[in-house]
């Protein structure tokens, strides 16, 4: 038996076994408490009383931190949705203002987009009576981006579509429909990068010289000016389509010119492309157009690659890009090669079989762009 079974313990009823219990519980409303007791009991409410004090200030400061928050959210939702509708009556009202503009405007707009070089620019040597500018990297000749086999663009010149020609295209689209036609954009902005995949495709094939008649080689496309389109189908067939006799007749009234007409292969250095067409605002289109001429002769420019000071021969271009200047094929009659100036792109042969087929070979699709 160890020290603590040797002692007496109260049980329930505060008895200690054999003995009468310590406190008469029965009694304790007669009990009369010491000063001390009441002091202690007073003690022990105050701390009661103190505890829930500070619960019910913790629950009200709960709850105005949730009635803040959910404050917050519906200001922030109003503020939102007050700056979209703000957005959008903005939008509206400069889309108002973009159609209401004169035509007057419009024209000095599309000539502000198009072809007014940058107040930076340089002159150049000009060109008989021809202005030649120079800004960043681009050549204006009166006030014309010019981009062709003479003059080329920045590698990292990438402006995307440019606004006052998609909006002109869209004009001349619904006027197209109007009559019945449906003209769509088959290629429009290309960047450098999109223009040596086209080109080294097409030189692959079929050699640097041939390439050459039809693609430009990259920094040297029109297209990466943002500035031009090719229109429906890059297809020889297109030629003689009702699109493309609509497109030559009433682009000019959009301030478009057919960038490639027939017959001025000598001057643009390419192959005729009813397809492509470039903007320049409507009083040149129009000047252009009447005059019969094609952009090279009206801004008096060579597009050759001889005289570009990016240029190189057709010889180091096919050793740079590591593919034959010549065409592999022999131009034999598979491959349908196109030879420069020849009026083959528009006969019924061609428009037989989908028109010119670069490569004579179905698997390959080189000629989706020009
Ligand atoms: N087909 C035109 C010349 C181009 O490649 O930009
Ligand atoms: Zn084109």
């Amino acid at each position: 038996m160890n020290e603590f079974e040797n002692r007496d313990y109260p049980n329930e009823d505060g008895a200690v076994d054999g003995l009468e219990p310590i406190i008469d519980y029965e009694d304790l409303s007669h009990y009369e408490l010491t000063p001390e007791e009441k002091a202690y009991e007073e003690m022990i409410r105050q701390r009661i009383r103190e505890r829930r004090r500070a619960a019910e200030r913790r629950r009200v400061k709960r709850n105005r931190t949730v009635a803040l928050l959910i404050l917050m959210v519906i200001v922030l939702i109003i503020c939102r949705s007050c700056y979209a509708s703000h957005r959008k009556k903005r939008d509206e009202e400069k889309a108002n203002a973009k159609v209401s503009s004169t035509d007057k405007d419009k024209e000095k707009k599309d000539k502000a987009d198009s072809e007014t070089p940058s107040d930076d620019s340089e002159p150049e040597g000009d060109i008989g009576s021809h202005k030649v500018r120079q800004a960043d990297g681009l050549t204006y000749v009166d006030g014309i981006l010019i981009v062709n086999k003479t003059y080329s663009l920045p590698e990292d010149y990438a402006p995307g579509i440019n606004t006052a020609a998609k909006a002109a295209f869209d004009e001349m689209t619904a006027a197209a429909f109007n009559d019945g036609l449906y003209l769509y954009i088959n290629s429009g902005y290309r960047s450098y990068d999109e223009q040596y995949s086209l080109y080294y495709n097409y030189a692959a094939e079929r050699g640097v010289i041939e390439a050459d008649k039809v693609s430009s080689r990259p920094g040297f496309s029109e297209h990466q000016s943002g500035l031009c389109f090719d229109v429906n189908s890059t297809d020889f067939s297109f030629n003689n389509t009702a699109e493309a006799r609509w497109l030559a007749a009433h682009c000019a009234e959009y301030g478009f010119i057919i960038r490639y007409p027939k017959g001025k292969e000598e001057y643009t250095g390419y192959e005729y492309e009813s397809w492509h067409i470039r903007f320049v605002g409507t009083e040149i289109a129009q000047d252009i157009t009447s005059k019969g001429l094609c952009l090279e002769e009206y801004l008096g420019v060579t597009s050759k690659y001889e005289d570009s000071p990016a240029g190189m021969s057709q010889q180091r271009m096919a050793e740079m890009m590591g593919v034959p200047l010549e065409d592999p094929s022999g131009g034999d009659e598979d491959s349908s090669s196109y030879q420069y100036g020849s009026d083959d792109a528009d006969s019924s042969e061609d428009s037989a079989d989908g028109g010119y087929n670069w490569d004579g070979d179905t698997d390959q699709d080189y000629n989706n762009y020009y």
